[in-house]
């Protein structure tokens, strides 16, 4: 079936079946083009506990699909690309969470949603890249466990001078690439742009960014920002609601090289046959859901 055909069956297929399509701001165009909802982590996670449809069609990768049946469990949760999981979270296992635990007693532990539901289950509170600072302020302890993203942890460090933020050395390998050289150069070649960056990049590119925020947060930016021109450190994904929301400014990727394959394994098709089959599914077990919500909704009531 030809894009335009396929995107119109989605649409109608989606209706009848009371399904909310959501999609993660990396996902390929065509597949945010036919979206309800498309954010990022935080806005997503949101919207999944708040909707009314049915069923929800995640286009993301697992650990999201995971966060939405944590959620809502009484919704169907259709992942249509199974095998689309975030590499940061596959570094993580409940046993590193727990030897932390063990070496530093007290110490709450905030874990970042890109990690799978069984890590989550092992915390006292989830973070995003929206909200992390926010959610580590309403936590008293000085000493504070964030993982499994050591950069992230390290940005959020910055804006407590006064706590001692322990990490795992999890980071997001396409995030992690990204080199303050490679940044220097693009400043070089663009010396008129802004370079924003997300928190899961090294701490040393964070040095060089006029704006760090989440997918979400660099768009509000770009979008009401003055400036014309802007060098994005972020997956590559983000360039296209960058220039669909702002076609008279001017973007540059921090590299070519930030590709998540597993943010781009969604397609038009396997939205089409998840609806139209009802599966593949995502189902957390629910003693590890149970245990894995706390976290989430302790996150999810903190204030935006
Ligand atoms: P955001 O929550 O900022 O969209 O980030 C998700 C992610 O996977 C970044 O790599
Ligand atoms: Fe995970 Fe990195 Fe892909 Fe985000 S970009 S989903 S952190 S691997």
């Amino acid at each position: 079936m030809e894009k335009e055909k396929l995107s119109a069956e989605i649409r109608r297929l989606a209706k009848d079946r009371k399904a909310l399509i959501l999609a993660h701001n990396y996902q390929p165009p065509e597949i945010q083009d036919i979206a309800d909802l498309v954010g990022d982590s935080l806005e997503l996670s949101l919207k999944a506990a708040q909707t009314e449809a049915e069923v929800i069609v995640f286009c993301g990768v697992l650990f999201m699909a995971e966060t939405a049946h944590i959620v809502s469990p009484e919704k169907i949760v259709l992942f249509p690309a199974p095998q689309a999981c975030c590499a940061m979270a596959s570094m993580i296992t409940p046993e590193d969470v727990r030897a932390l635990r063990e070496a530093h007693p007290g110490a709450p532990v905030v874990t970042y949603v890109n990690s799978y539901a069984e890590v989550k289950a092992e915390s006292d509170i989830c973070c995003t890249s929206a909200n992390v600072v926010r959610v580590i302020a309403t936590l008293p302890e000085k000493e504070i466990i964030c993982l499994p993203d050591m950069n992230l942890a390290q940005y959020a460090q910055r804006f407590f001078p006064d706590k001692k933020i322990i990490y795992f050395e999890g980071f997001c390998p396409f995030h992690h690439l990204l080199t303050p050289e490679e940044v220097k150069r693009a400043k070089e070649a663009h010396p008129e742009a802004l370079f924003i960056a997300h928190p899961e990049c090294r701490p040393e590119v964070i040095d060089l960014a006029d704006h760090v925020a989440s997918t979400s947060g660099m768009l509000k930016f770009c979008r009401e920002s003055e400036h014309r021109e802007f060098i994005i450190g972020t997956e590559v994904g983000l360039l296209y609601p960058l220039r669909k929301q702002n076609p008279d400014k001017k973007f540059y990727p921090a590299s070519e090289n930030m590709v998540c394959e597993a943010m781009k394994l969604t397609t038009l098709e396997l939205v089409y046959q998840a609806l139209e089959k009802m599966e593949p599914r995502v189902e957390v077990p629910e003693d590890i859901r149970k245990r894995a919500l706390r976290a989430v909704k302790r996150m999810l009531e903190i204030p935006r």
